[in-house]
């Protein structure tokens, strides 16, 4: 497979000479020689505003990105994986997350067959399942009421139905408790069943594969705590226990009914997977109705992405801002800080999505790439980030372009505060932006040694992306955002945003220790020095 190379298109070479006019531009400058900025900035996509007004860039910028875009093939990209093409070549499948929320009537063909009416059969057991468990029909083996919920998965499978539990933590079944184990970890087991009741408990064990180890292994020690509760009667595990996977053979080896098991398809990433059965959990704690009220709000941004121009085209723009600080200004890291506690997950969750997706060195031809993929994601709920990390943010000697995320309206009881969380959120952007000039320092009758120490250069630009509240509907417009904003970059990059091959060789090297430090006589001396003498610390430990 031939990729283009993006450093070898005009629209790079370009933007390289366009970045040593641009880079040193403030942003003061840039508002004040141009009063309509902010409006002709700020976009809509769905119910998202999106001011990108506070961005290094000119308009010049935008049309040298818009060119490489296009010299990169961007539009052919995002048709190839609407239209179910294999892009994710390197495992030969498609990719096609987004039929997850297609409308019952489309039609998304894979193989010669429509995949949307299979899609709509699964989420419609998902939902007989849910209301069963949510009205107390669906009891334990005993007979009692389910009363917690605690899934079982790790990465995908995880980080996603938690992150929007949380998110949606204000819509969540009063009666029903969930927990999230997902760490190899013993204690996350341990803490998320104390002071559980085996008899009204339900383990979802959530995994594409069914082949992972944490989750595996978690599975079968909630499997021994349950069957504890019940004096080993193993058919309790059938009341208990049910399966989100693709895999079927091993839902059944590890003695979970395939009738209790949910399905999705190849052609879902783990990343990509919440709004597949991988929700499973989130459903039963949201409801149906509110499920697919998600799924309608992440069909919006889908058809935003698909049918808007890329001058207009919010995820198309969003990326290529991206590309822009990665590849021309050289900034390495992206902070995303929503300004609602209910989206405390979210940077994790995008954490996988983005890095797990674009951290890659190889061009879809093997080539190795000569410029930046994949920055760091990272970031935390404001204002809580202000009073830790914010500080080298504003006068840090490294740029980190943001995301603001913030809701216009509030639940009642919580709108008076919910004033001073807006104010902060805007503030912030503000001083990013603008900063304060040693003259405005001085005039606030500072001490002239404090001058230095109280000016901030400002120049640190930010996105600022509201809705008028956190509903599941936009809660799915905000996580297709992020995932077509990945799709684009690495579009531009030239990589395969949706394979994984850098987690296989730890996960190889962790079962070979593994195996080693539970061998009978370990032979601690067959990796680096470095490695056998903490294999050898362990040992010792046990054997003190
Ligand atoms: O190891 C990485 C990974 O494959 C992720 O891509 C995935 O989300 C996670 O592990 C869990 O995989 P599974 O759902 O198959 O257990």
């Amino acid at each position: 497979m031939t990729t283009t190379d993006p450093s070898q298109t005009s629209a790079w070479q370009a933007l390289v000479a366009h970045a040593e006019q641009v880079g040193p531009m403030h942003l003061r400058e840039l508002f004040a020689a141009d009063t309509d900025r902010a409006t002709r900035l700020t976009f809509d996509a769905a119910d998202l505003t999106v001011d990108m007004s506070k961005h290094r860039v000119t308009d010049q910028t935008i049309r040298l990105l818009l060119d490489l875009a296009a010299q990169t093939g961007v539009a052919d990209k995002i048709e190839a994986m609407f239209s179910g093409e294999p892009i994710n070549s390197t495992e030969g499948r498609e990719v096609l997350h987004t039929a997850l929320r297609a409308a019952p009537d489309d039609s998304i063909i894979v193989d010669g067959e429509n995949v949307v009416p299979d899609v709509h059969e699964v989420l419609d057991r998902m939902a007989a399942f849910s209301e069963r468990v949510r009205s107390g029909d669906w009891v334990g083996h005993s007979g009692s009421r389910i009363r917690t919920v605690v899934n079982i998965g790790i990465g995908g499978s995880d980080l996603g139905p938690l992150m929007a539990f949380r998110a949606l933590s204000a819509e969540v079944h009063p009666n029903l408790d969930f927990r999230f184990v997902s760490n190899i970890d013993p204690a996350n087991l341990l803490d998320a069943t104390a002071g559980l009741d085996p008899a009204e408990t339900l383990f979802i064990v959530a995994s594409k594969t069914f082949t992972t180890i944490e989750t595996l292994t978690n599975a079968r020690h909630a499997r021994d705590w349950l069957l504890a509760g019940y004096d080993g009667d193993a058919a309790a595990v059938a009341k208990h226990f049910v399966a989100v996977s693709t895999n079927a053979e091993q839902v059944e080896a590890f003695g979970i009914d395939t009738n209790n098991m949910f399905g999705f398809w190849d052609w879902v990433g783990g990343r990509y997977s919440f709004e597949s059965a991988i929700g499973l959990s989130l459903m039963i704690a949201i409801g149906a109705d509110s499920f697919h009220e998600m799924l309608s709000g992440f069909r919006s941004m889908d058809q935003h992405l698909r049918s808007t121009p890329f001058d207009h085209n919010v995820p198309v723009l969003a990326a290529l801002l991206g590309v822009w600080y990665r590849n021309f200004l050289g900034f390495p890291t992206h902070a995303v800080l929503p300004y609602a506690q209910r989206l405390d997950r979210f940077p994790a969750y995008l954490q996988q999505l983005d890095m797990e997706s674009n951290g890659k060195s190889n061009r879809l031809d093997g080539s190795r790439v000569g410029y930046d993929t994949g920055p760091i994601v990272w970031g935390e709920p404001g204002t809580n980030g202000q009073h830790a990390f914010y500080q080298l943010i504003h006068q840090g000697t490294t740029i980190i372009p943001s995301d603001l995320i913030g809701f216009l309206s509030a639940d009642e009881d919580l709108a008076p505060q919910h004033e001073l969380l807006f104010a902060n959120m805007v503030a912030q952007a503000e001083a990013l932006a603008f900063g304060k000039t040693p003259e405005e320092v001085a005039e606030a009758g500072s001490a002239p040694d404090l001058v230095p120490h109280r000016t901030f250069e400002g120049n640190r630009p930010s996105t600022v992306i509201l809705a008028k509240a956190l509903t599941p509907s936009v809660l799915g417009q905000l996580v297709a955002f992020y995932e077509h904003k990945v799709l684009v970059q690495g579009a531009i990059w030239g990589i395969n945003s949706f394979d994984q091959w850098g987690v296989e060789l730890g996960k190889a090297l962790a079962t070979q220790i593994g195996n080693e430090l539970g061998s009978a006589s370990p032979e601690p001396d067959k990796h680096d020095a470095s490695t056998n003498a903490l294999i050898e610390m362990f040992l010792n430990a046990g054997s003190s």
